[in-house]
Formats: structure tokens, sequence, C-alpha cells
């Protein structure tokens, strides 16, 4: 079993592919051990209390200090002893301590085709806006693991999404999850739950089905 712990900011629809996935037996050898939010407010955390998975919320603005909302939310995540952490639109940089402990080991859903349109300041909406104002015609998902900065950890999965001319932010955001990463993000769990992700060199590689 991979034990999974899924961090969230939002609504959860990606947490609720991933769910839907575990419940279809497609994500057999995997458990979600846990959900987690740095906002208490966040949809997803009725999610996974519907569907019986402990969901934590976790504000920063609870702690004095971002070094003691690190400590406990290094913490809370060890005490679950996870062999994955998936970040499933969350909107918390990672402690820098996590590193390299959770090397290869953390996960993210990215809603364009990296390293167009990532790094700081693109997420939600901004990303969407940010395609739109440049004309391109495709863009896409990335699922990618997570290391110190910004997006740039190696890329695992990526699909295209087509770029309509009456396209708004809004369609475009909801094409991009619809098309790509409700469909990669547990795909790439998936794999890694198979055994079939290796990491070398700062690139991954995904290993054929054994036949
Ligand atoms: C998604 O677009 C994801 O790519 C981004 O944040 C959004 C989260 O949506 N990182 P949801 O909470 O899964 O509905």
């Amino acid at each position: 079993m991979l034990r999974v712990g899924v961090c969230v900011s939002g609504g959860g629809t990606n947490l609720q592919a991933i769910i839907d996935r575990v419940q279809d037996g497609t994500l057999a050898n995997v458990s979600l051990e846990v959900v987690v939010s740095n906002n208490r407010k966040a949809y997803a955390l009725e999610r996974a209390r519907q569907n019986g998975i402990p969901a934590v919320a976790l504000p920063p603005k609870d702690f004095e200090s971002r070094e003691e909302f690190h400590q406990a939310f290094l913490e809370l995540l060890d005490s679950y002893k996870l062999d994955l952490i998936v970040l499933a639109g969350f909107l918390v940089i990672l402690p820098p301590q996590m590193f390299p402990k959770y090397k290869n080991r953390v996960i993210n859903i990215h809603p364009s085709l990296i390293p167009s349109f990532c790094g700081t300041g693109y997420y939600g909406l901004k990303v969407h806006e940010a395609a739109l104002a440049r004309g391109v015609k495709v863009t896409g998902a990335t699922v990618h693991f997570v290391d110190e900065g910004t997006d740039s950890g190696p890329i695992l999965l990526q699909k295209a999404v087509e770029v309509r001319p009456d396209d708004t932010p809004e369609s475009l955001q909801r094409r991009v999850m619809e098309e790509a990463e409700w469909i990669l993000l547990p795909r790439a769990i998936e794999l890694i739950a198979a055994g079939r992700v290796q990491v070398k060199d700062g690139k991954a590689y995904i290993r054929e089905e054994d036949k």
C-alpha cells in the first residue's frame, strides 16, 4: 500500500478525482491517509470528511511565526508515515527542511505545460490569463516532483489542451481541469504506486509496464 497525504487549499476537484479512482479500484494499492489544508474553509476538507479520510486544517495564522507553522506542518505529515505527498491546489510554499527528507516523494499539479506560465506568481486563474494574453494555441497541465524551487522539479506527466479563440480564463481553466488535471494526477499516483517511476539526474522516467 502506498500511503498518500494530499495537501489542498481550495475546492478540491483534483482531490475528488483521486478519491474517485481509489473508489473505482484504479488506485487499488493506494490508501489516502490524510488531507491537510492551510484554509479551514476549503471545501476539499469537506470532501475528505465525506469519504472518511482524516481532514486537518492547519492555518499559518494560528502560529506565532512561519517557523512554528513549518514545524507543525512537518510533524503532522511525519506522523502519518506517508510514502507520497500530493499537492492538489496547495497554495503554501513548503518548508525548506522538507528536503531532502521527502525528495522525490512530493508531487504537484500545475495548470500549464511547464516551463510555460509557471514559477512565482503563476497560480489559479493567473496561469490561464497569461496563456490567453500570450495567444498560445495549446496549453495543458503538468505533474512534477517538487523540489526547493517553484514548479522547477522533474516533470512526470504532461497533457496538452487546445485553446479556443473564444476562451475566457474561466472556460480555459475548466477545460484544463476536465481534459488534463483530473486525468493526470491520479495517473501519476498510479504509476508511482506501481513502482514504475524513477528520477535520475533531475528527470523522471516511466518504466514500461511488466508484460
Ligand atoms: C488546479 O487548477 C490546480 O492545477 C492548481 O490549483 C487548482 C486546484 O483546484 N494548482 P482544485 O482545488 O483541485 O479544485
